[in-house]
């Protein structure tokens, strides 16, 4: 397995988990520590044992953001010539598998942008979600205000991205921003206790079922139900199919291939 300089990578069982690890900085975002993420999760995106990534931090932070520093004194023109906040988006449309944020403590600008960015959150119960950008004069630049305002709706949003609000673990859940909260002690196990239970799913169906979901931002329901029922049509081509239906009716587990 690939060593990096900014992020921790390690395999536990068929799950692929990117600890990012640049703990005197509250792990912030860096277009190095960008670059080794999108890198390492691409291997995992590959490697056929892989059915699912985790992408954590450490207790304190997940992400305290973009690097500040990294920016400070950018110009407008280096800031479009670096293609540092293309990388949020890339996770979205790159990676095939789905990805789960373990979220310990700070979430913050682009950290929470990261986090949104994968398909699901399990945050500790000490997480801290928010975007305070306004604190810097700016505003969220990597799909925060577009992620969030989708996730929590425009009330909660608008307070988030101008006026600093943060949302607790549980605020985060209650408003849709993420899935499950546990003790800080455990989050980071269920994390990868449900990672796992996705992995050993049939893993063309898991493939195209992020798609469709992921579709459903992107199209009106007319064409985002045209784009589900297609897909739903192609795993009638996969041996999967006639497994896990043919399992169904003879009452014994199915085995999958991802073909
Ligand atoms: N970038 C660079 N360095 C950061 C950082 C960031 N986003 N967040 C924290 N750090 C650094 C601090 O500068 C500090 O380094 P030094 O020891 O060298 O001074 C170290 O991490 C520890 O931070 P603090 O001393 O501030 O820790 P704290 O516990 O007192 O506070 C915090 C924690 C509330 C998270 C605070 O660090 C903070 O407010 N961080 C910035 C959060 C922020 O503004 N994020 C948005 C960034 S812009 C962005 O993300 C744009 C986008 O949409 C892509």
């Amino acid at each position: 397995m690939t060593t990096y300089d900014n992020i921790l990578v390690r395999q536990e069982g068929h799950v692929g988990v990117v600890q990012l690890n640049r703990p005197k900085a509250l792990n912030a975002l860096s277009s190095p520590l960008m670059k080794e993420l999108l890198s390492a999760l691409r291997e995992f995106d590959t490697n056929s044992e892989v059915g699912c990534m985790v992408i954590t931090g450490s207790d304190k932070a997940f992400a305290a953001g973009a690097d500040i520093k990294q920016m400070a004194e950018a110009s407008v023109v280096d800031m479009l010539n670096n293609p540092f906040l293309e990388y949020w988006d890339e996770l979205t449309t790159a990676i095939k598998k789905p990805i789960i944020a373990a979220v310990g403590g700070w979430c913050l600008g682009g950290g929470c942008e990261l986090a949104m960015a994968c398909d699901m959150i399990v945050a500790s119960e000490k997480a801290k979600f928010g975007q305070p950008e306004i604190n810097l004069g700016i505003i969220p630049g990597a799909g925060g205000t577009q992620r969030l305002t989708r996730a929590v709706g425009k009330a909660i949003a608008m307070e988030m991205v101008l006026n600093n609000r943060t949302l607790s673990a549980q605020e985060a859940v209650q408003y849709g921003l993420a899935n499950r909260v546990y003790p800080v002690e455990t989050y980071l196990e269920e994390a990868i206790k449900l990672a796992e239970e996705i992995a050993v799913r049939a893993p063309v169906a898991v493939r195209l079922g992020k798609e469709a979901v992921n579709q459903a931002f992107e199209t009106s329901l007319t064409e985002g139900v045209y784009v589900e029922r297609r897909l739903f049509d192609m795993l009638f081509a996969t041996q999967d199919q006639k497994e896990g239906m043919a399992a169904f009716v003879a009452k014994r587990p199915a085995e999958w291939q991802g073909k």
